[in-house]
C-alpha cells in the first residue's frame, strides 16, 4: 500500500515520479493492477500513473468524496497539475471498475460534501430537470447525510455523466456541456482559495445571470437555480474585480484558441456552447462579499 498526502500537491510531477519509484521498489510490473482509494486528487494521480507505468497497467477506483463519486471517477480523465495551471498534463485512461459506497461520505468534512454538490447541481442543469426537482425536494436530507438519499443522488448523477462521456469520450461535442459553470468557475478558483466545487457554484450562478442577460434563459428559471444555490452552505466570503476575472478568463482563451466559449443555460436540463460575450459579463457582474445574492 502507498499512502499519499491530501491536497492539490498530490497531483504533481514530483508525486507521480515518487509513486512510480515506490512501484518499482515493490517490484510491480505489467501484471500490476493499481487500486485508487480517495478523492478526485488521488484518482487523477493514480489514473495517470497507471496510464504510463509499464506503458499502461489496469487500475480500479474507490472514490471517497461526493465530487469523486459523481464526477472525477466517471469519464476516464486522469492528470496532474503543473505550476500555474490545472490538469494540463494527463491522459484519457478509464479504470476497469469504479466501486462506490456512499456510507464513506459520513466522515467527509461538510465543505467537501457541499463542494461535490455543486457538480451534481451542474449535472441536473445540463441534462435532467427531474434531478433538479430531486435536489430541491431532498436538499435537507442530502445535507443531513441520509445515506439512502445520498445513494439515490449519486446514482442519478452518475447516470448523467456516464451518458454524456460515453457519447463523446474525447470531448469534441456534448462533453463540453460539463463545463457549465466552469468558464467563470475556473477563473474564480484561480483567484481565490475556494475549493473547486465552491468556485463552480459561483460559476453556475454568474453564468446563469449572463444567460439571462443574453436573453437565453428566463429570469424565473434563473431564480429557481439561485434559490437552490442559496440553500447550500457554500463558502462565499470573497470579493473579485471584473478586470481580474476577465484576465483569468483570457488566460483560458490563450489555451483554447481565439474565442472563449461558455456553456449557456437555456432552461433546466438544456444548454448550448456559445461564445462568451465579455461586454455583457462586464455589465452584469457585480461582485460583493456575498457572491450569490
Ligand atoms: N478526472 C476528472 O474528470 C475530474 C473531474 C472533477 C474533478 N477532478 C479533480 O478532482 C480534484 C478534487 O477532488 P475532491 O473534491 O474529491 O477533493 P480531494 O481529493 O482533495 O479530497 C478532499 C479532501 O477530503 C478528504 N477525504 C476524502 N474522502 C474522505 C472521506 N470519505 N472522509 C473524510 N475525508 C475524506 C481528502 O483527504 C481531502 O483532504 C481536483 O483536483 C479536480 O481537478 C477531476
Ligand atoms: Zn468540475
Amino acid at each position: 500500500m502507498i499512502l499519499l498526502p491530501h491536497g492539490e500537491k498530490v497531483k504533481s510531477r514530483q508525486m507521480k515520479a515518487w509513486v512510480e519509484d515506490r512501484l518499482m521498489e515493490m517490484g510491480c510490473v505489467r501484471d500490476t493492477c493499481l487500486v485508487a482509494v480517495g478523492g478526485g486528487e488521488i484518482l487523477d494521480l493514480v489514473g495517470f500513473v497507471a496510464a504510463t507505468y509499464c506503458r499502461g497497467v489496469p487500475y480500479v477506483t474507490f472514490p471517497t468524496t461526493l465530487l469523486a463519486m459523481t464526477d472525477a471517477a466517471i469519464g476516464g480523465k486522469t492528470g496532474i497539475d503543473i505550476p500555474g495551471t490545472k490538469n494540463l498534463v494527463g491522459a484519457f485512461y478509464p479504470p476497469r471498475q469504479v466501486t462506490i459506497d456512499t456510507t464513506v461520505l459520513q466522515s467527509l468534512p461538510e465543505e467537501e460534501l457541499v463542494s461535490g454538490l455543486a457538480e451534481t447541481i451542474k449535472h441536473a442543469l445540463i441534462a435532467s430537470a427531474p434531478l433538479f426537482v430531486f435536489l430541491e425536494e431532498n436538499l435537507d436530507a442530502i445535507l443531513g447525510r441520509e445515506n439512502g438519499t445520498l445513494l439515490e443522488l449519486v446514482k442519478k448523477s452518475v447516470v448523467i455523466k456516464k451518458a454524456i462521456v460515453e457519447g463523446d469520450p474525447y470531448e469534441k461535442d456534448q462533453r463540453r456541456w460539463l463545463n457549465l459553470g466552469h468558464t467563470i468557475g475556473h477563473a474564480i478558483e484561480s483567484l481565490t482559495t475556494l475549493r473547486h466545487g465552491e468556485a463552480v457554484a459561483l460559476g453556475l450562478y454568474w453564468e446563469g445571470r449572463l444567460a439571462v442577460e443574453m436573453g437565453l434563459c428566463s429570469r424565473e428559471v434563473f431564480e429557481r437555480i439561485a434559490s437552490l444555490l442559496r440553500r447550500v452552505p457554500f463558502a462565499l466570503d470573497l470579493e473579485i474585480s471584473i478586470d481580474d476575472l476577465l484576465e483569468r478568463i483570457q488566460l483560458d482563451k490563450k489555451r483554447m484558441g481565439e474565442v472563449t466559449y461558455f456553456v449557456g443555460l437555456k432552461k433546466i436540463g438544456e444548454v448550448e456552447v456559445i461564445p462568451l460575450p465579455e461586454e455583457v459579463l462586464r455589465r452584469c457582474f457585480a461582485p460583493s462579499s456575498q457572491m450569490i445574492t
